[in-house]
């Protein structure tokens, strides 16, 4: 960890009015620098020394986050235009240290004190049941990037990374559209299995066992329907390739199901009181982001709707590069872009979104994801939004700009 501690005083002429600014502009620091840790400001209260008259003192993971901080140029301009015109006299001094072995053990015990029951682990694949199977294969190799592993006239296994499939069709000739059946969530143990199954139970559920061929390819694991008659599989061990296709714009990950559902609260208490998601942000009487113990800002997102349906699932990929050469791809082939580039402020992902109703879903494809620290995963309260177009996609100018999601 890298401590760093600035020590000052105003100057004898400095006005009570503009000191204050000043330290409520530090105070606005931790939020605007997401690298800070452990930030905090006070008066000096020594009486063996008052050559200052306050001192700030934060953290940082590394040298290389704080020097990120120092050069910024939002820090550069605070320096020149703010600081210095009413500062006296300062002393800083920045230093590395290692941690207490013994207060890391307290850090921990106090993250632990009120155990958590445990959330799935994240999100592993989607079963979609399509009318044409060939082509659905053919679009999500060119469209998303996935490989396809086995394949017959009545299934297909597709993967994005290692995990041994990220998307399962299923012919469906009878079908117009395709449709999503199932979602199946890896979970870290037995232990926790068998959790999630007793609480499943108890809310009154019918647990399931698992489609017959998933069982060959995890440990053990049960299904159970949610509130909207979705599948969803939890199981352990789920198997994985030594390594990852040989495709080189594929997506790393498949993170989240968003699932438009009329039952809404009955929804959420299912995958937060039963499951044990996390609630991460409320889009205030809309959508509610929900995450797993794999710290994705969401690994399922409901949707308060007049229909239920899996409106959406977001892969990862590499890079910005690499979600913008597949949006060239789309536009060449004519494939429909339900939604085109937007900047997600919750998750920090910007992504655009494929729809052909033929192949399920709308398919996003995101350049990142915001994953929490730990600490984080912990502590976060999940913030309530307003429905404002911004809270969805930054690079809205107002209010009332809908139009092109
Ligand atoms: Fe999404």
């Amino acid at each position: 960890m890298i401590r760093h501690t600035l020590s000052f005083r105003f100057k004898d002429e400095v006005a009570e009015e503009a000191r204050l600014a000043v330290l409520a502009e530090l105070a606005t620091f931790p939020d605007r620098y997401s690298a800070m840790r452990n930030w905090s400001l006070g008066q000096n209260i020594s009486t063996r020394d008052s050559t200052f008259t306050h001192a700030m003192s934060v953290e940082f993971d590394t040298n290389e986050d704080l020097l990120a901080y120092l050069t910024a140029d939002s820090h550069e301009r605070f320096v020149r235009e703010t600081w210095r015109p009413v500062i006296a006299q300062q002393a800083i001094v920045s230093y590395e240290y290692t941690e207490r072995p013994a207060d890391i053990v307290r850090r921990a015990s106090e993250l632990s004190q009120k155990p958590r029951d445990r959330a799935p682990y994240g999100m592993e694949y989607a079963r979609i049941e399509v009318p044409d199977l060939p082509a659905t294969i053919d679009f999500l190799q060119y469209h998303v990037g996935l490989q396809v592993e086995a394949h017959t006239d009545e299934y297909a296994y597709l993967r994005a990374d290692l995990e041994h499939h990220s998307i399962e069709l299923i012919s469906a000739p009878q079908r117009e559209i395709g449709v999503t059946t199932a979602i199946g969530f890896s979970v870290e143990n037995d232990d926790v299995l068998a959790q999630l199954q007793k609480k499943v139970v108890a809310a009154g559920y019918q647990v399931m066992e698992l489609q017959e061929r998933q069982k060959s390819f995890c440990d053990s694991g049960f299904a159970v329907r949610d509130p909207n008659g979705l599948i969803v599989e939890l199981f352990t061990e789920f198997q994985e390739y030594a390594e990852p296709p040989h495709i080189e714009i594929r997506p790393v990950d498949l993170v989240h199901p968003f699932i438009a559902t009329t039952k809404f609260q009955e929804s959420l208490h299912f995958y937060t009181k039963v499951l044990n998601f996390l609630p991460s942000d409320h889009i205030a009487g809309s959508t509610t982001f929900l995450r797993c113990e794999d710290r994705y800002h969401h690994s399922l997102a409901l949707q308060n709707n007049k229909e239920h349906y899996v409106a959406h699932l977001c892969f990862a990929m590499k890079s910005l590069d690499h979600v913008m050469r597949m949006r060239a791809r789309a536009l060449y082939k004519g494939v429909p872009i339900a939604s085109d580039i937007v900047n997600h402020s919750a998750s920090t992902s910007i992504a655009f979104y494929m729809h052909d109703r033929r192949f399920g879903p709308r398919f996003e494809l995101c350049d990142r994801h915001r994953v929490f620290t730990p600490e984080e995963h912990e502590t976060h309260r999940a913030r309530k939004m307003p429905a404002d177009p911004r809270n969805i996609d930054v690079w809205r100018p107002a209010a009332d700009d809908w139009g092109r999601f």
